[in-house]
């Protein structure tokens, strides 16, 4: 018989003498956390920046939240809401996640919401912006660690009046996203004097603009104002100057549509202005740190996606350690998260009673291959959460 045999005998018998259930010296379950992101489609890149910037928290934590190792299960959501519910209730029924992150796509993630109310689960949202998720759909369990569609284009629609325009077109795809950022915009805009004279859509994911291109070369606004993302916004941006509208009108947008992006936009993007509750070059200790360490991590810039993904990593680990791990004390974790300060790359912000972040957008402009800050277009921006009784 070996030492370690009698030792740990020892240790078991200790326990029950103590009446100490044995399991309670091993180490608590693993954490499942339920990845429903996009890894194919136009949205592709934006869910691996998600999932790199959550990873990157974890491992700065020693790979653990709230004292309990983190395992991951992952569902390619393709950005499809008409595959969203049965993909959610395959990682809640089936695989039995503690916590659901995600996803990118608004009807997507109005869709995690529904199911996550239904069952009580824990969901963190680290980008799709439906303002309902944080408005009607509110819920003690449901958080988001990015931003609602109304807050950016509020943001850039006070921003492009401030510059003296007075007409605009605004241009973007027919879903909630686009939707919901132009109704911000125009909120913002007609606000501070503007006027909305022209509306155009198209069908998402589609990336044909001539036929709208040349509506907004008719109408001639004094500037435009626009929301694509990912590999829509790479042609929308390139179509733009192609059609030589760049010069005369003045593309705006929230800012998704230059961030990941520029890299593939080159020249074309020069100049556009945008809103964003991120930036290139906030040049403050705790965003250099971060963005150190993405590089090294992943060989590629962070951008706002980036950000989300470790800012939700964040948020669940400040709410899970109030609460000793236990994923279903989602009062507890609300209490918790709503109380902090989350100390982010962005800045720092908190969360609102319905729990949407609470922060400043910055009006950024593109100089080469950056989105710089080039001022503040609004401060500590809180979404008005609109139909939430919470
Ligand atoms: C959304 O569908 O909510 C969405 C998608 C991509 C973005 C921003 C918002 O970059």
């Amino acid at each position: 018989m070996n030492i370690s045999h009698i030792s740990r005998r020892a240790v078991i018998a200790a326990a029950a003498a103590l009446a100490m259930p044995v399991a309670m010296a091993q180490a608590p379950a693993k954490l499942k956390v339920g990845f429903m992101l996009p890894a194919t489609g136009t949205f592709a890149a934006l869910g691996t920046a998600i999932e790199n910037g959550f990873k990157l928290y974890l491992t700065e934590k020693g790979g653990k939240l709230g004292g309990r190792e983190v395992e991951f299960v992952k569902v390619d959501d393709e950005s499809d809401p008409s595959k969203a519910i049965d993909n959610v209730n395959k990682l809640i029924k089936r695989d039995n996640v503690d916590v659901l992150v995600g996803s990118v796509h608004s009807g997507v993630a109005m869709a995690m919401a529904k199911v996550a109310k239904e069952s009580g689960t824990l969901m963190i949202n680290p980008n799709g912006g439906a303002d309902a998720v944080t408005g009607a759909m509110c819920a003690v369990n449901i958080f988001r660690s990015s931003f609602s569609n109304w807050q950016p284009g509020f943001a850039i629609g006070q921003a492009m009046a401030a510059k003296g325009h007075k007409t605009a077109a605004t241009i973007t795809w027919k879903y909630a996203a686009g939707d919901e950022m132009a109704k911000g915009f125009k909120e913002g805009f007609e606000k501070a004097g503007g006027k909305v004279t022209k509306e155009l859509t198209l069908p998402f994911p589609n990336v044909e603009f001539q036929a709208q291109l040349t509506e907004i070369a008719a109408a001639k606004p004094n500037a435009v104002f626009s929301f694509f993302a990912g590999g829509g916004a790479v042609k929308f941006v390139k179509d733009y100057d192609g059609a030589g509208l760049k010069k005369t009108i003045p593309l705006f947008g929230t800012g998704f549509l230059t961030d990941g992006t520029l890299e593939a936009q080159g020249a074309s993007a020069e100049g556009v202005l945008t809103a964003l509750h991120y930036a290139d070059g906030l040049n403050t200790p705790r965003d250099n740190a971060f963005r150190l360490a993405y590089v090294k991590a992943f060989k590629m810039q962070p951008d706002v996606y980036a950000v989300q993904g470790y800012d939700a990593a964040q948020m669940l680990g400040i709410g899970l350690d109030a609460v000793k791990g236990d994923a279903k004390n989602t009062a507890g974790f609300a209490a918790a998260v709503t109380k902090a300060t989350i100390d982010s790359p962005r800045g720092k912000f908190t969360i609102s009673k319905a729990h949407n972040p609470i922060q400043d957008f910055y009006l950024r402009q593109v100089s080469g291959k950056e989105n710089k800050v080039v001022g503040i277009a609004s401060k500590a921006l809180a979404d008005p959460a609109r139909g939430c009784n919470m």
